[in-house]
Parts: C-alpha cells; sequence; structure tokens
C-alpha cells in the first residue's frame, strides 16, 4: 500500500546547528507533551549524531527550562554490552546528560544490553507494557521518537536484510546483525510509527547518497530499512546539515511529499 508522509526538511549549515534544533525540538516536544497529558515519554536513538544535543540539554537554557520530573526516557535500540561499555548507548547518555540533569532515575528505562538479547528485549517489551499500562495488542504511543540514519540505511536496529525488517508483532526484540557479527535490541517500526513525533537528526558527507536513496530512491525497505519509518500522522521531520542534504530535492530545507 502506498502512503505519502509530509516530509519536513530543516538544513543548518553544520553539525553545532542542527543539535541546537535538535534540542529546542526536543524541548518543545516535551513540553507541548506535559502541557497535553501530564508527561511526556521521548524514546532516544544511540550513536555519535545525538551526542552533542544531550550536551546541550544538560546547560542552560535547556537545564532550567526542561520539566525533567515529568519526562520518561527510553532507548529505541542498544548494542548488547554492559552499561559501562563505550559502545553502550545508555553509558554515553548517561555521562553526556543524566548525571548533569535532575531527571528522576525511576524514569530512565534503559535496554539491559548486559543480558542476553532474548532475555533483555522481552523484559523491555514488558517494562513498555507495564509503564505504558497496555492492554493487549495495544501499541504504546511515544510522545517523541528521535532517530539516526547509518551510511548503509538502517535506522534504531533495523539493518539491511535482516530478520528485524520483517518483525511488526512485538514491540521491543532481538534482532541479529550479522554484517557486525552482534545482536541488537530494539523497537520494531511500527511502534516507531505510532509515535506522535518522530524525527530523524542526520549529519555529514556519509550520508549524503543514502539519505538521496531512501528519500528519492526506489522503495526498497530490504536494502533501505529507514523507508519503513512512515509515522501514522503522516508527518516526519529530518534534521540535517548541508552536507547530509546535499543531493536533496530541496537541500537548502523546505518540505517534500514522500510518496511510497
Ligand atoms: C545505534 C543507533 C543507530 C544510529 C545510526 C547512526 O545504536 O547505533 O541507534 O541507529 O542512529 O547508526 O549513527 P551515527 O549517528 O553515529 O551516524
Amino acid at each position: 500500500m502506498s502512503r505519502t508522509t509530509l516530509v519536513t526538511l530543516d538544513v543548518s549549515p553544520d553539525a553545532a546547528a542542527v543539535a541546537k534544533k535538535a534540542a529546542e525540538h526536543f524541548a518543545a516536544t516535551v513540553k507541548q507533551a506535559v502541557a497535553a497529558r501530564g508527561m511526556a515519554r521521548v524514546a532516544i536513538s544511540g550513536g555519535s549524531t545525538p551526542k552533542r544535543m544531550f550536551a546541550l540539554l544538560a546547560q542552560e537554557p535547556f537545564l532550567s527550562a526542561l520539566p525533567w520530573d515529568k519526562l520518561h526516557l527510553y532507548w529505541v535500540d542498544e548494542r548488547c554490552v554492559p552499561p559501562a561499555d563505550p559502545e553502550s548507548n545508555y553509558g554515553v547518555t548517561k555521562e553526556l546528560l543524566l548525571d548533569k540533569v535532575p531527571l528522576p532515575a525511576s524514569q530512565v528505562y534503559r535496554m539491559e544490553g548486559e543480558l542476553d538479547p532474548q532475555e533483555a528485549s522481552s523484559r523491555y517489551e514488558a517494562l513498555i507494557r507495564n509503564t505504558f499500562k497496555l492492554e493487549g495488542a495495544e501499541t504504546p504511543v511515544f510522545d517523541l521518537v528521535q532517530l539516526g540514519m547509518g551510511d548503509d540505511g538502517h535506522t534504531a536496529s533495523l539493518f539491511p536484510h535482516t530478520e528485524g525488517i520483517d518483525e511488526m508483532g512485538r514491540i521491543a526484540f532481538a534482532n541479529h546483525v550479522p554484517q557486525k557479527n552482534t545482536w541488537r535490541i530494539t523497537l520494531s517500526w511500527p511502534v516507531i510509527n505510532a509515535a506522535r513525533e518522530v524525527v530523524f537528526l542526520i549529519e555529514g558527507a556519509a550520508k549524503t547518497d543514502v539519505l538521496a536513496r531512501v528519500l528519492t530512491g526506489p522503495k526498497d525497505v530490504e536494502t533501505l530499512p529507514s523507508q519503513l519509518i512512515r509515522p501514522a500522522n503522516g508527518k516526519l521531520l529530518f534534521l540535517l546539515d548541508t552536507a547530509a542534504a546535499a543531493k536533496l530535492p530541496s537541500p537548502h530545507g523546505g518540505t517534500m511529499e514522500w510518496v511510497g
């Protein structure tokens, strides 16, 4: 079934400017959610791109402006390593953000990368069901999901030609990634698409070609899993730098109808 997604391309000159836009968008989305529902549930990604944003959120004006006591923080995906490992998405966020802001530890829901991947993903699914008070086959609705994109077109831990691309029934699961000879714990794409706000943070020349293929090339979710991200509300935001956006139809920003 073909869908049309209204894509907003917000292009900034460099990585520092993307991080500032991402922090401002994070803060505004959290405040809106708290105003509307009394709390904000956010799922963040790992990798290098969000690091600058984490550091900014731990500083003024965001440190004072954010309602930290109303924020519930989840992860989109995690590497199968202990929290102290430099590869740990949770570990990086703890060092750059969590150790510096008054976010209650009881509202930080990390994926247990140190456990067996199957067990860790089942525990995370149970935790989400419990904290979202889900019944039956209900899908959790995050207020904000932040994603990155790998230069191979993966997002979350939905890598090309992996079983995770076909996973639609579970909220979180363990995805085997042969190309990295590892397992990853990840949210499924239907859960990401159910979020009220989905944003990609993408920067650098290494992403120029893949981003253009994802948004303007033929539909091929096996090769470009980022094409699975079609939020149910029909809207998708990209916070980009000029290098990443260089081969897009509107390299300086704008909106486009993404049909596929
Ligand atoms: C992870 C991420 C992953 C990331 C992309 C982009 O755990 O690695 O969640 O999906 O967003 O790999 O990573 P960079 O920001 O480092 O390019």
